[in-house]
């Protein structure tokens, strides 16, 4: 269980919120007596998430600008208050080398893993949070640090999203924190190609022997909403088991990583978003 660090009677907004790491973010903060809004495209799976975790839901893409309006409304309306927004939802498309990027396919990962945090943060900013404070959490990830076969939108736009958070954090302190958490390998859907087939392989491969569950990236969310860290903005926590610290003499199941993204991602675009 994860400790509740003074957050009860809290309200969060969590985008992504139908599966994987986005879901644990909710049933976490749920856990810590926060009441929680999810959030995801897919309305019987928002449906189903929301009742999994006690809370409320609302259908619909981050993409698009009347949807965080509406989601930032309904907490409001709700529960009378928002103090933390977790911007977890996210695509990894378009797949391929950046010279044959489709400038709408690129657009449409800047506008789902950039510009919505940006957006869904203003609507809390002027709603609630610039009045009475809040903390909001990023989600990122540890590759925006690599140069990865086929990935290059995906990491360029967490890259941007890791200069967001810090540039966020400069404007909004003191009344607002803004931090991000940066995971590792994560069994979830989204990663599941590059995982399946080569999880235990994978794991050994890092110094904490397994790769991640959606329930420890969870746990340093709800750690970072909270006063636990209330000294800590503009920050971005690696949630990795250890794969930035893995010896180099352990590099050869980096380099199957990196093959398995060459194969097992389409070289012909697909729709994003
Ligand atoms: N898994 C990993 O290894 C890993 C590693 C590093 C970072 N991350 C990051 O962790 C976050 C969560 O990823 P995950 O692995 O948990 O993925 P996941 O299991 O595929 O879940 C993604 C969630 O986001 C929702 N979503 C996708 N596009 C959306 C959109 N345009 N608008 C609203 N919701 C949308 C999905 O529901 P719908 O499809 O119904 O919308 C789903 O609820 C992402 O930011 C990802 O970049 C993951």
């Amino acid at each position: 269980m994860t400790p509740s660090y003074g957050l009860e009677g809290r309200a969060a907004v969590v985008t992504g919120a139908s599966r994987g790491i986005g879901l644990a973010v909710a049933e976490a903060l749920a856990g810590a007596g926060v009441r929680v809004c999810v959030s995801a495209r897919d309305p019987d799976a928002v449906r189903s998430a929301a009742e999994q975790v006690g809370g409320i839901g609302l259908a619909g893409s981050v993409a698009d600008g009347e949807h965080l309006a509406e989601l930032t409304g309904l907490a409001l309306r709700t529960f009378g208050r928002l103090d933390i927004v977790v911007n977890n939802a996210a695509t990894n498309q378009p797949y391929g080398p950046l010279m044959d990027a489709d400038p709408e396919h690129w657009r449409e990962a800047f506008a789902v893993n950039v510009e919505a945090p940006l957006r869904l943060v203003q609507c809390a900013w002027r709603a609630w949070m610039g009045e009475h404070g809040g903390a909001v959490v990023n989600v990122c990830t540890e590759g925006a640090e690599h140069v990865g076969p086929r990935v290059g939108a995906y990491g360029t736009s967490k890259a941007a999203l890791l200069h967001l958070t810090r540039q966020l954090a400069g404007e909004l302190a003191p009344a607002v924190r803004v931090n991000s958490v940066s995971p590792g390998l994560v069994r979830t859907e989204m990663a599941r190609f590059v995982w399946e087939d080569a999880e235990e392989e994978l794991g050994a491969s890092l110094p904490l022997g397994r790769i991640g569950r959606p329930e420890d990236v969870a746990r340093a969310v709800v750690w970072l909403a909270s006063d636990a860290a209330r000294w800590i903005t503009g920050a971005d926590l690696l949630v990795d088991g250890g794969t930035r610290v893995r010896p180099a003499w352990t590099g050869a199941p980096v380099a199957a990583v990196q093959e398995r993204l060459r194969l097992r991602t389409p070289d012909v675009q697909r729709p994003a978003g």
